[in-house]
């Protein structure tokens, strides 16, 4: 299917925040996990979503229309980036757990998990957040082109185990394009 992804609201503040009535999918993840390069790949476009090798550029809420599908995936802010301000990180907080709390027709949260690391004790505060929400979590393994596919395989295996999934959590590439048309199946799901 042709598709196209445009951006049509980038949220700085909680009182910015509106409701919308299209199904939403959230991305979350580190800060430099690779969200925004995801979120290029699937446009098919290399600077939709600004990206950056220092962790921390994206700090907004970014609404991206999926067409002719008709939902958002909504970029949200990297977490966990160290080298902000207590205040930052808090704020960062708050306005996450503000839309996830208030947005009604949110389906889905992909988390984004490097595939060059153990499991972090940050992805899995948010994983068990969001499972205590009830809200469903889509894992992805972020930069599937650079760790050695033996380590890559087992990475997998951990997570599975960790959020008690059936599935194997997927593999992707934005580099390469390895598990795009896997994630549009999955995105095309839940966004139902
Ligand atoms: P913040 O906006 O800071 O939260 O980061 P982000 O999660 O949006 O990460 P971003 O997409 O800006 O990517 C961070 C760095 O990782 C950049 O240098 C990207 O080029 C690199 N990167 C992202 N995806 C991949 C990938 O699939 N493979 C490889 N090799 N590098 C990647
Ligand atoms: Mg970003």
């Amino acid at each position: 299917m042709n598709r196209t992804i445009e951006l049509v609201k980038t949220i700085y503040e909680i009182k910015q925040l509106e409701t919308f009535e299209e199904p939403q999918i959230a991305l979350a993840g580190r800060s430099n996990v690779g969200k925004s390069s995801l979120v290029n790949r699937l446009a098919g476009r290399k600077q939709l979503a600004k990206i950056s090798s220092k962790p921390g550029k994206t700090r907004s809420l970014n609404y991206y229309k999926v067409n002719p599908d008709g939902y958002f995936l909504v970029d949200l802010p990297g977490y966990g980036y160290a080298k902000c301000s207590k205040t930052e990180r808090d704020k960062w907080a708050k306005l996450i757990e503000r839309y996830i709390t208030t947005a009604e027709q949110l389906k889905a949260v992909v988390v984004l998990l490097d595939s060059r690391i153990p499991p972090q004790k940050i992805d899995l505060e948010l994983t068990s957040y969001l499972r205590s929400m009830g809200i469903p979590v889509i894992p992805v393994l972020t930069k599937a082109d650079k760790p050695k596919q033996r380590d890559l395989a087992k990475l997998q295996g951990q997570w599975k185990d960790i959020l008690q999934h059936d599935r194997l959590p997927l593999a992707f590439s934005s580099k390469t394009g390895r598990g795009e048309e896997k994630l549009w199946d999955i995105l095309g799901e839940y966004a139902r």
